[in-house]
């Protein structure tokens, strides 16, 4: 546990590091400063882009993290990614390194960040990265597209779940089951009301779609 915490804690300096950090977008460049001169867009677009490759580091450089427990952040839904950048950044969704990667970016940059990554094209699934999805789904999951739209593709009412890691699914699912993630009291409600068999078994499904 100490252990997790401390490497945690090193990856994430190494990663504020690479944040702070001037950067060279290749040799022949000038150095991009740290904070734009006022009203200088190109400059603000490269400090950007620097910024965001830093994300690559966790949530994978095509899209696929290597950690299963980190989400596929790649063509999620806009509203969605601006929403929890918004709630780590706040607080109101509770994680460290999170809430310390959105906090290096500033209000308009949470909003190209999310717009950035809604336009990546969802990544391919690596090869048995997931089980195929079982022919019969859990009945709950009928539950689910309501909101989470059909095939869990998500849309404006809540995010794509289709294709996401088991790890990391069945561990959201957890978080809001016991009341450790509370940036949305319908997900709370609903998951504290399904048995932890039935989440995992959903959790099984959801990930080979
Ligand atoms: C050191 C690893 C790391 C880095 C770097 C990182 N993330 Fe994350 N990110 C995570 C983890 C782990 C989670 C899952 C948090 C949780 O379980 O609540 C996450 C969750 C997210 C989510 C929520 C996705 C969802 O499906 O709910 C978004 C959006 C996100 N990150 C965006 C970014 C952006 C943008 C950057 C770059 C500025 C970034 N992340 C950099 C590890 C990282
Ligand atoms: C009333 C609408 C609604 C229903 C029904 C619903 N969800 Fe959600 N769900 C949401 C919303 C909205 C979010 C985003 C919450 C937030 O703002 O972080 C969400 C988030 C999630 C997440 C976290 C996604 C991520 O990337 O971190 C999972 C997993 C999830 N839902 C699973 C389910 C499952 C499984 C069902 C069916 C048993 C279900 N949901 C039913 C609205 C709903």
């Amino acid at each position: 546990m100490i252990n997790n915490h401390v490497s945690t804690f090193f990856g994430v300096l190494v990663a504020l590091a690479a944040l702070a950090a001037p950067v060279r977008a290749d040799d022949r460049a000038p150095e991009i400063p740290a904070v734009p001169t006022p009203g200088n867009a190109a400059e603000a677009k490269n400090i950007l882009g620097a910024k965001l490759l830093v994300c690559n580091t966790c949530h994978g450089a095509n899209g696929a993290p290597k950690n299963a427990n980190v989400p596929i952040i790649w063509g999620l839904q806009e509203n969605y990614l601006l929403k929890e950048l918004h709630d780590f950044q706040h607080g109101d969704r509770d994680n460290e390194v999170m809430k310390w990667m959105s906090t290096a970016l500033t209000p308009e940059e949470l909003g190209s960040a999310a717009a950035y990554f809604a336009k990546k094209n969802w990544p391919a699934s690596p090869a048995g990265a997931a089980p195929a999805a079982t022919a019969s789904p859990p009945a709950a999951v009928a539950v689910c597209q309501v909101c989470h739209q059909q095939n869990l593709a998500g849309g404006v009412p809540a995010p794509r779940l289709a294709g996401q890691r088991y790890e990391y699914l069945v561990e959201a699912m957890r978080r809001f089951a016991e009341g450790e993630r509370t940036n949305n009291t319908d997900m709370a409600r609903l998951m504290s009301s399904i048995s932890a068999a039935d989440r995992e078994a959903m959790a099984r499904y959801i990930s080979g779609l």
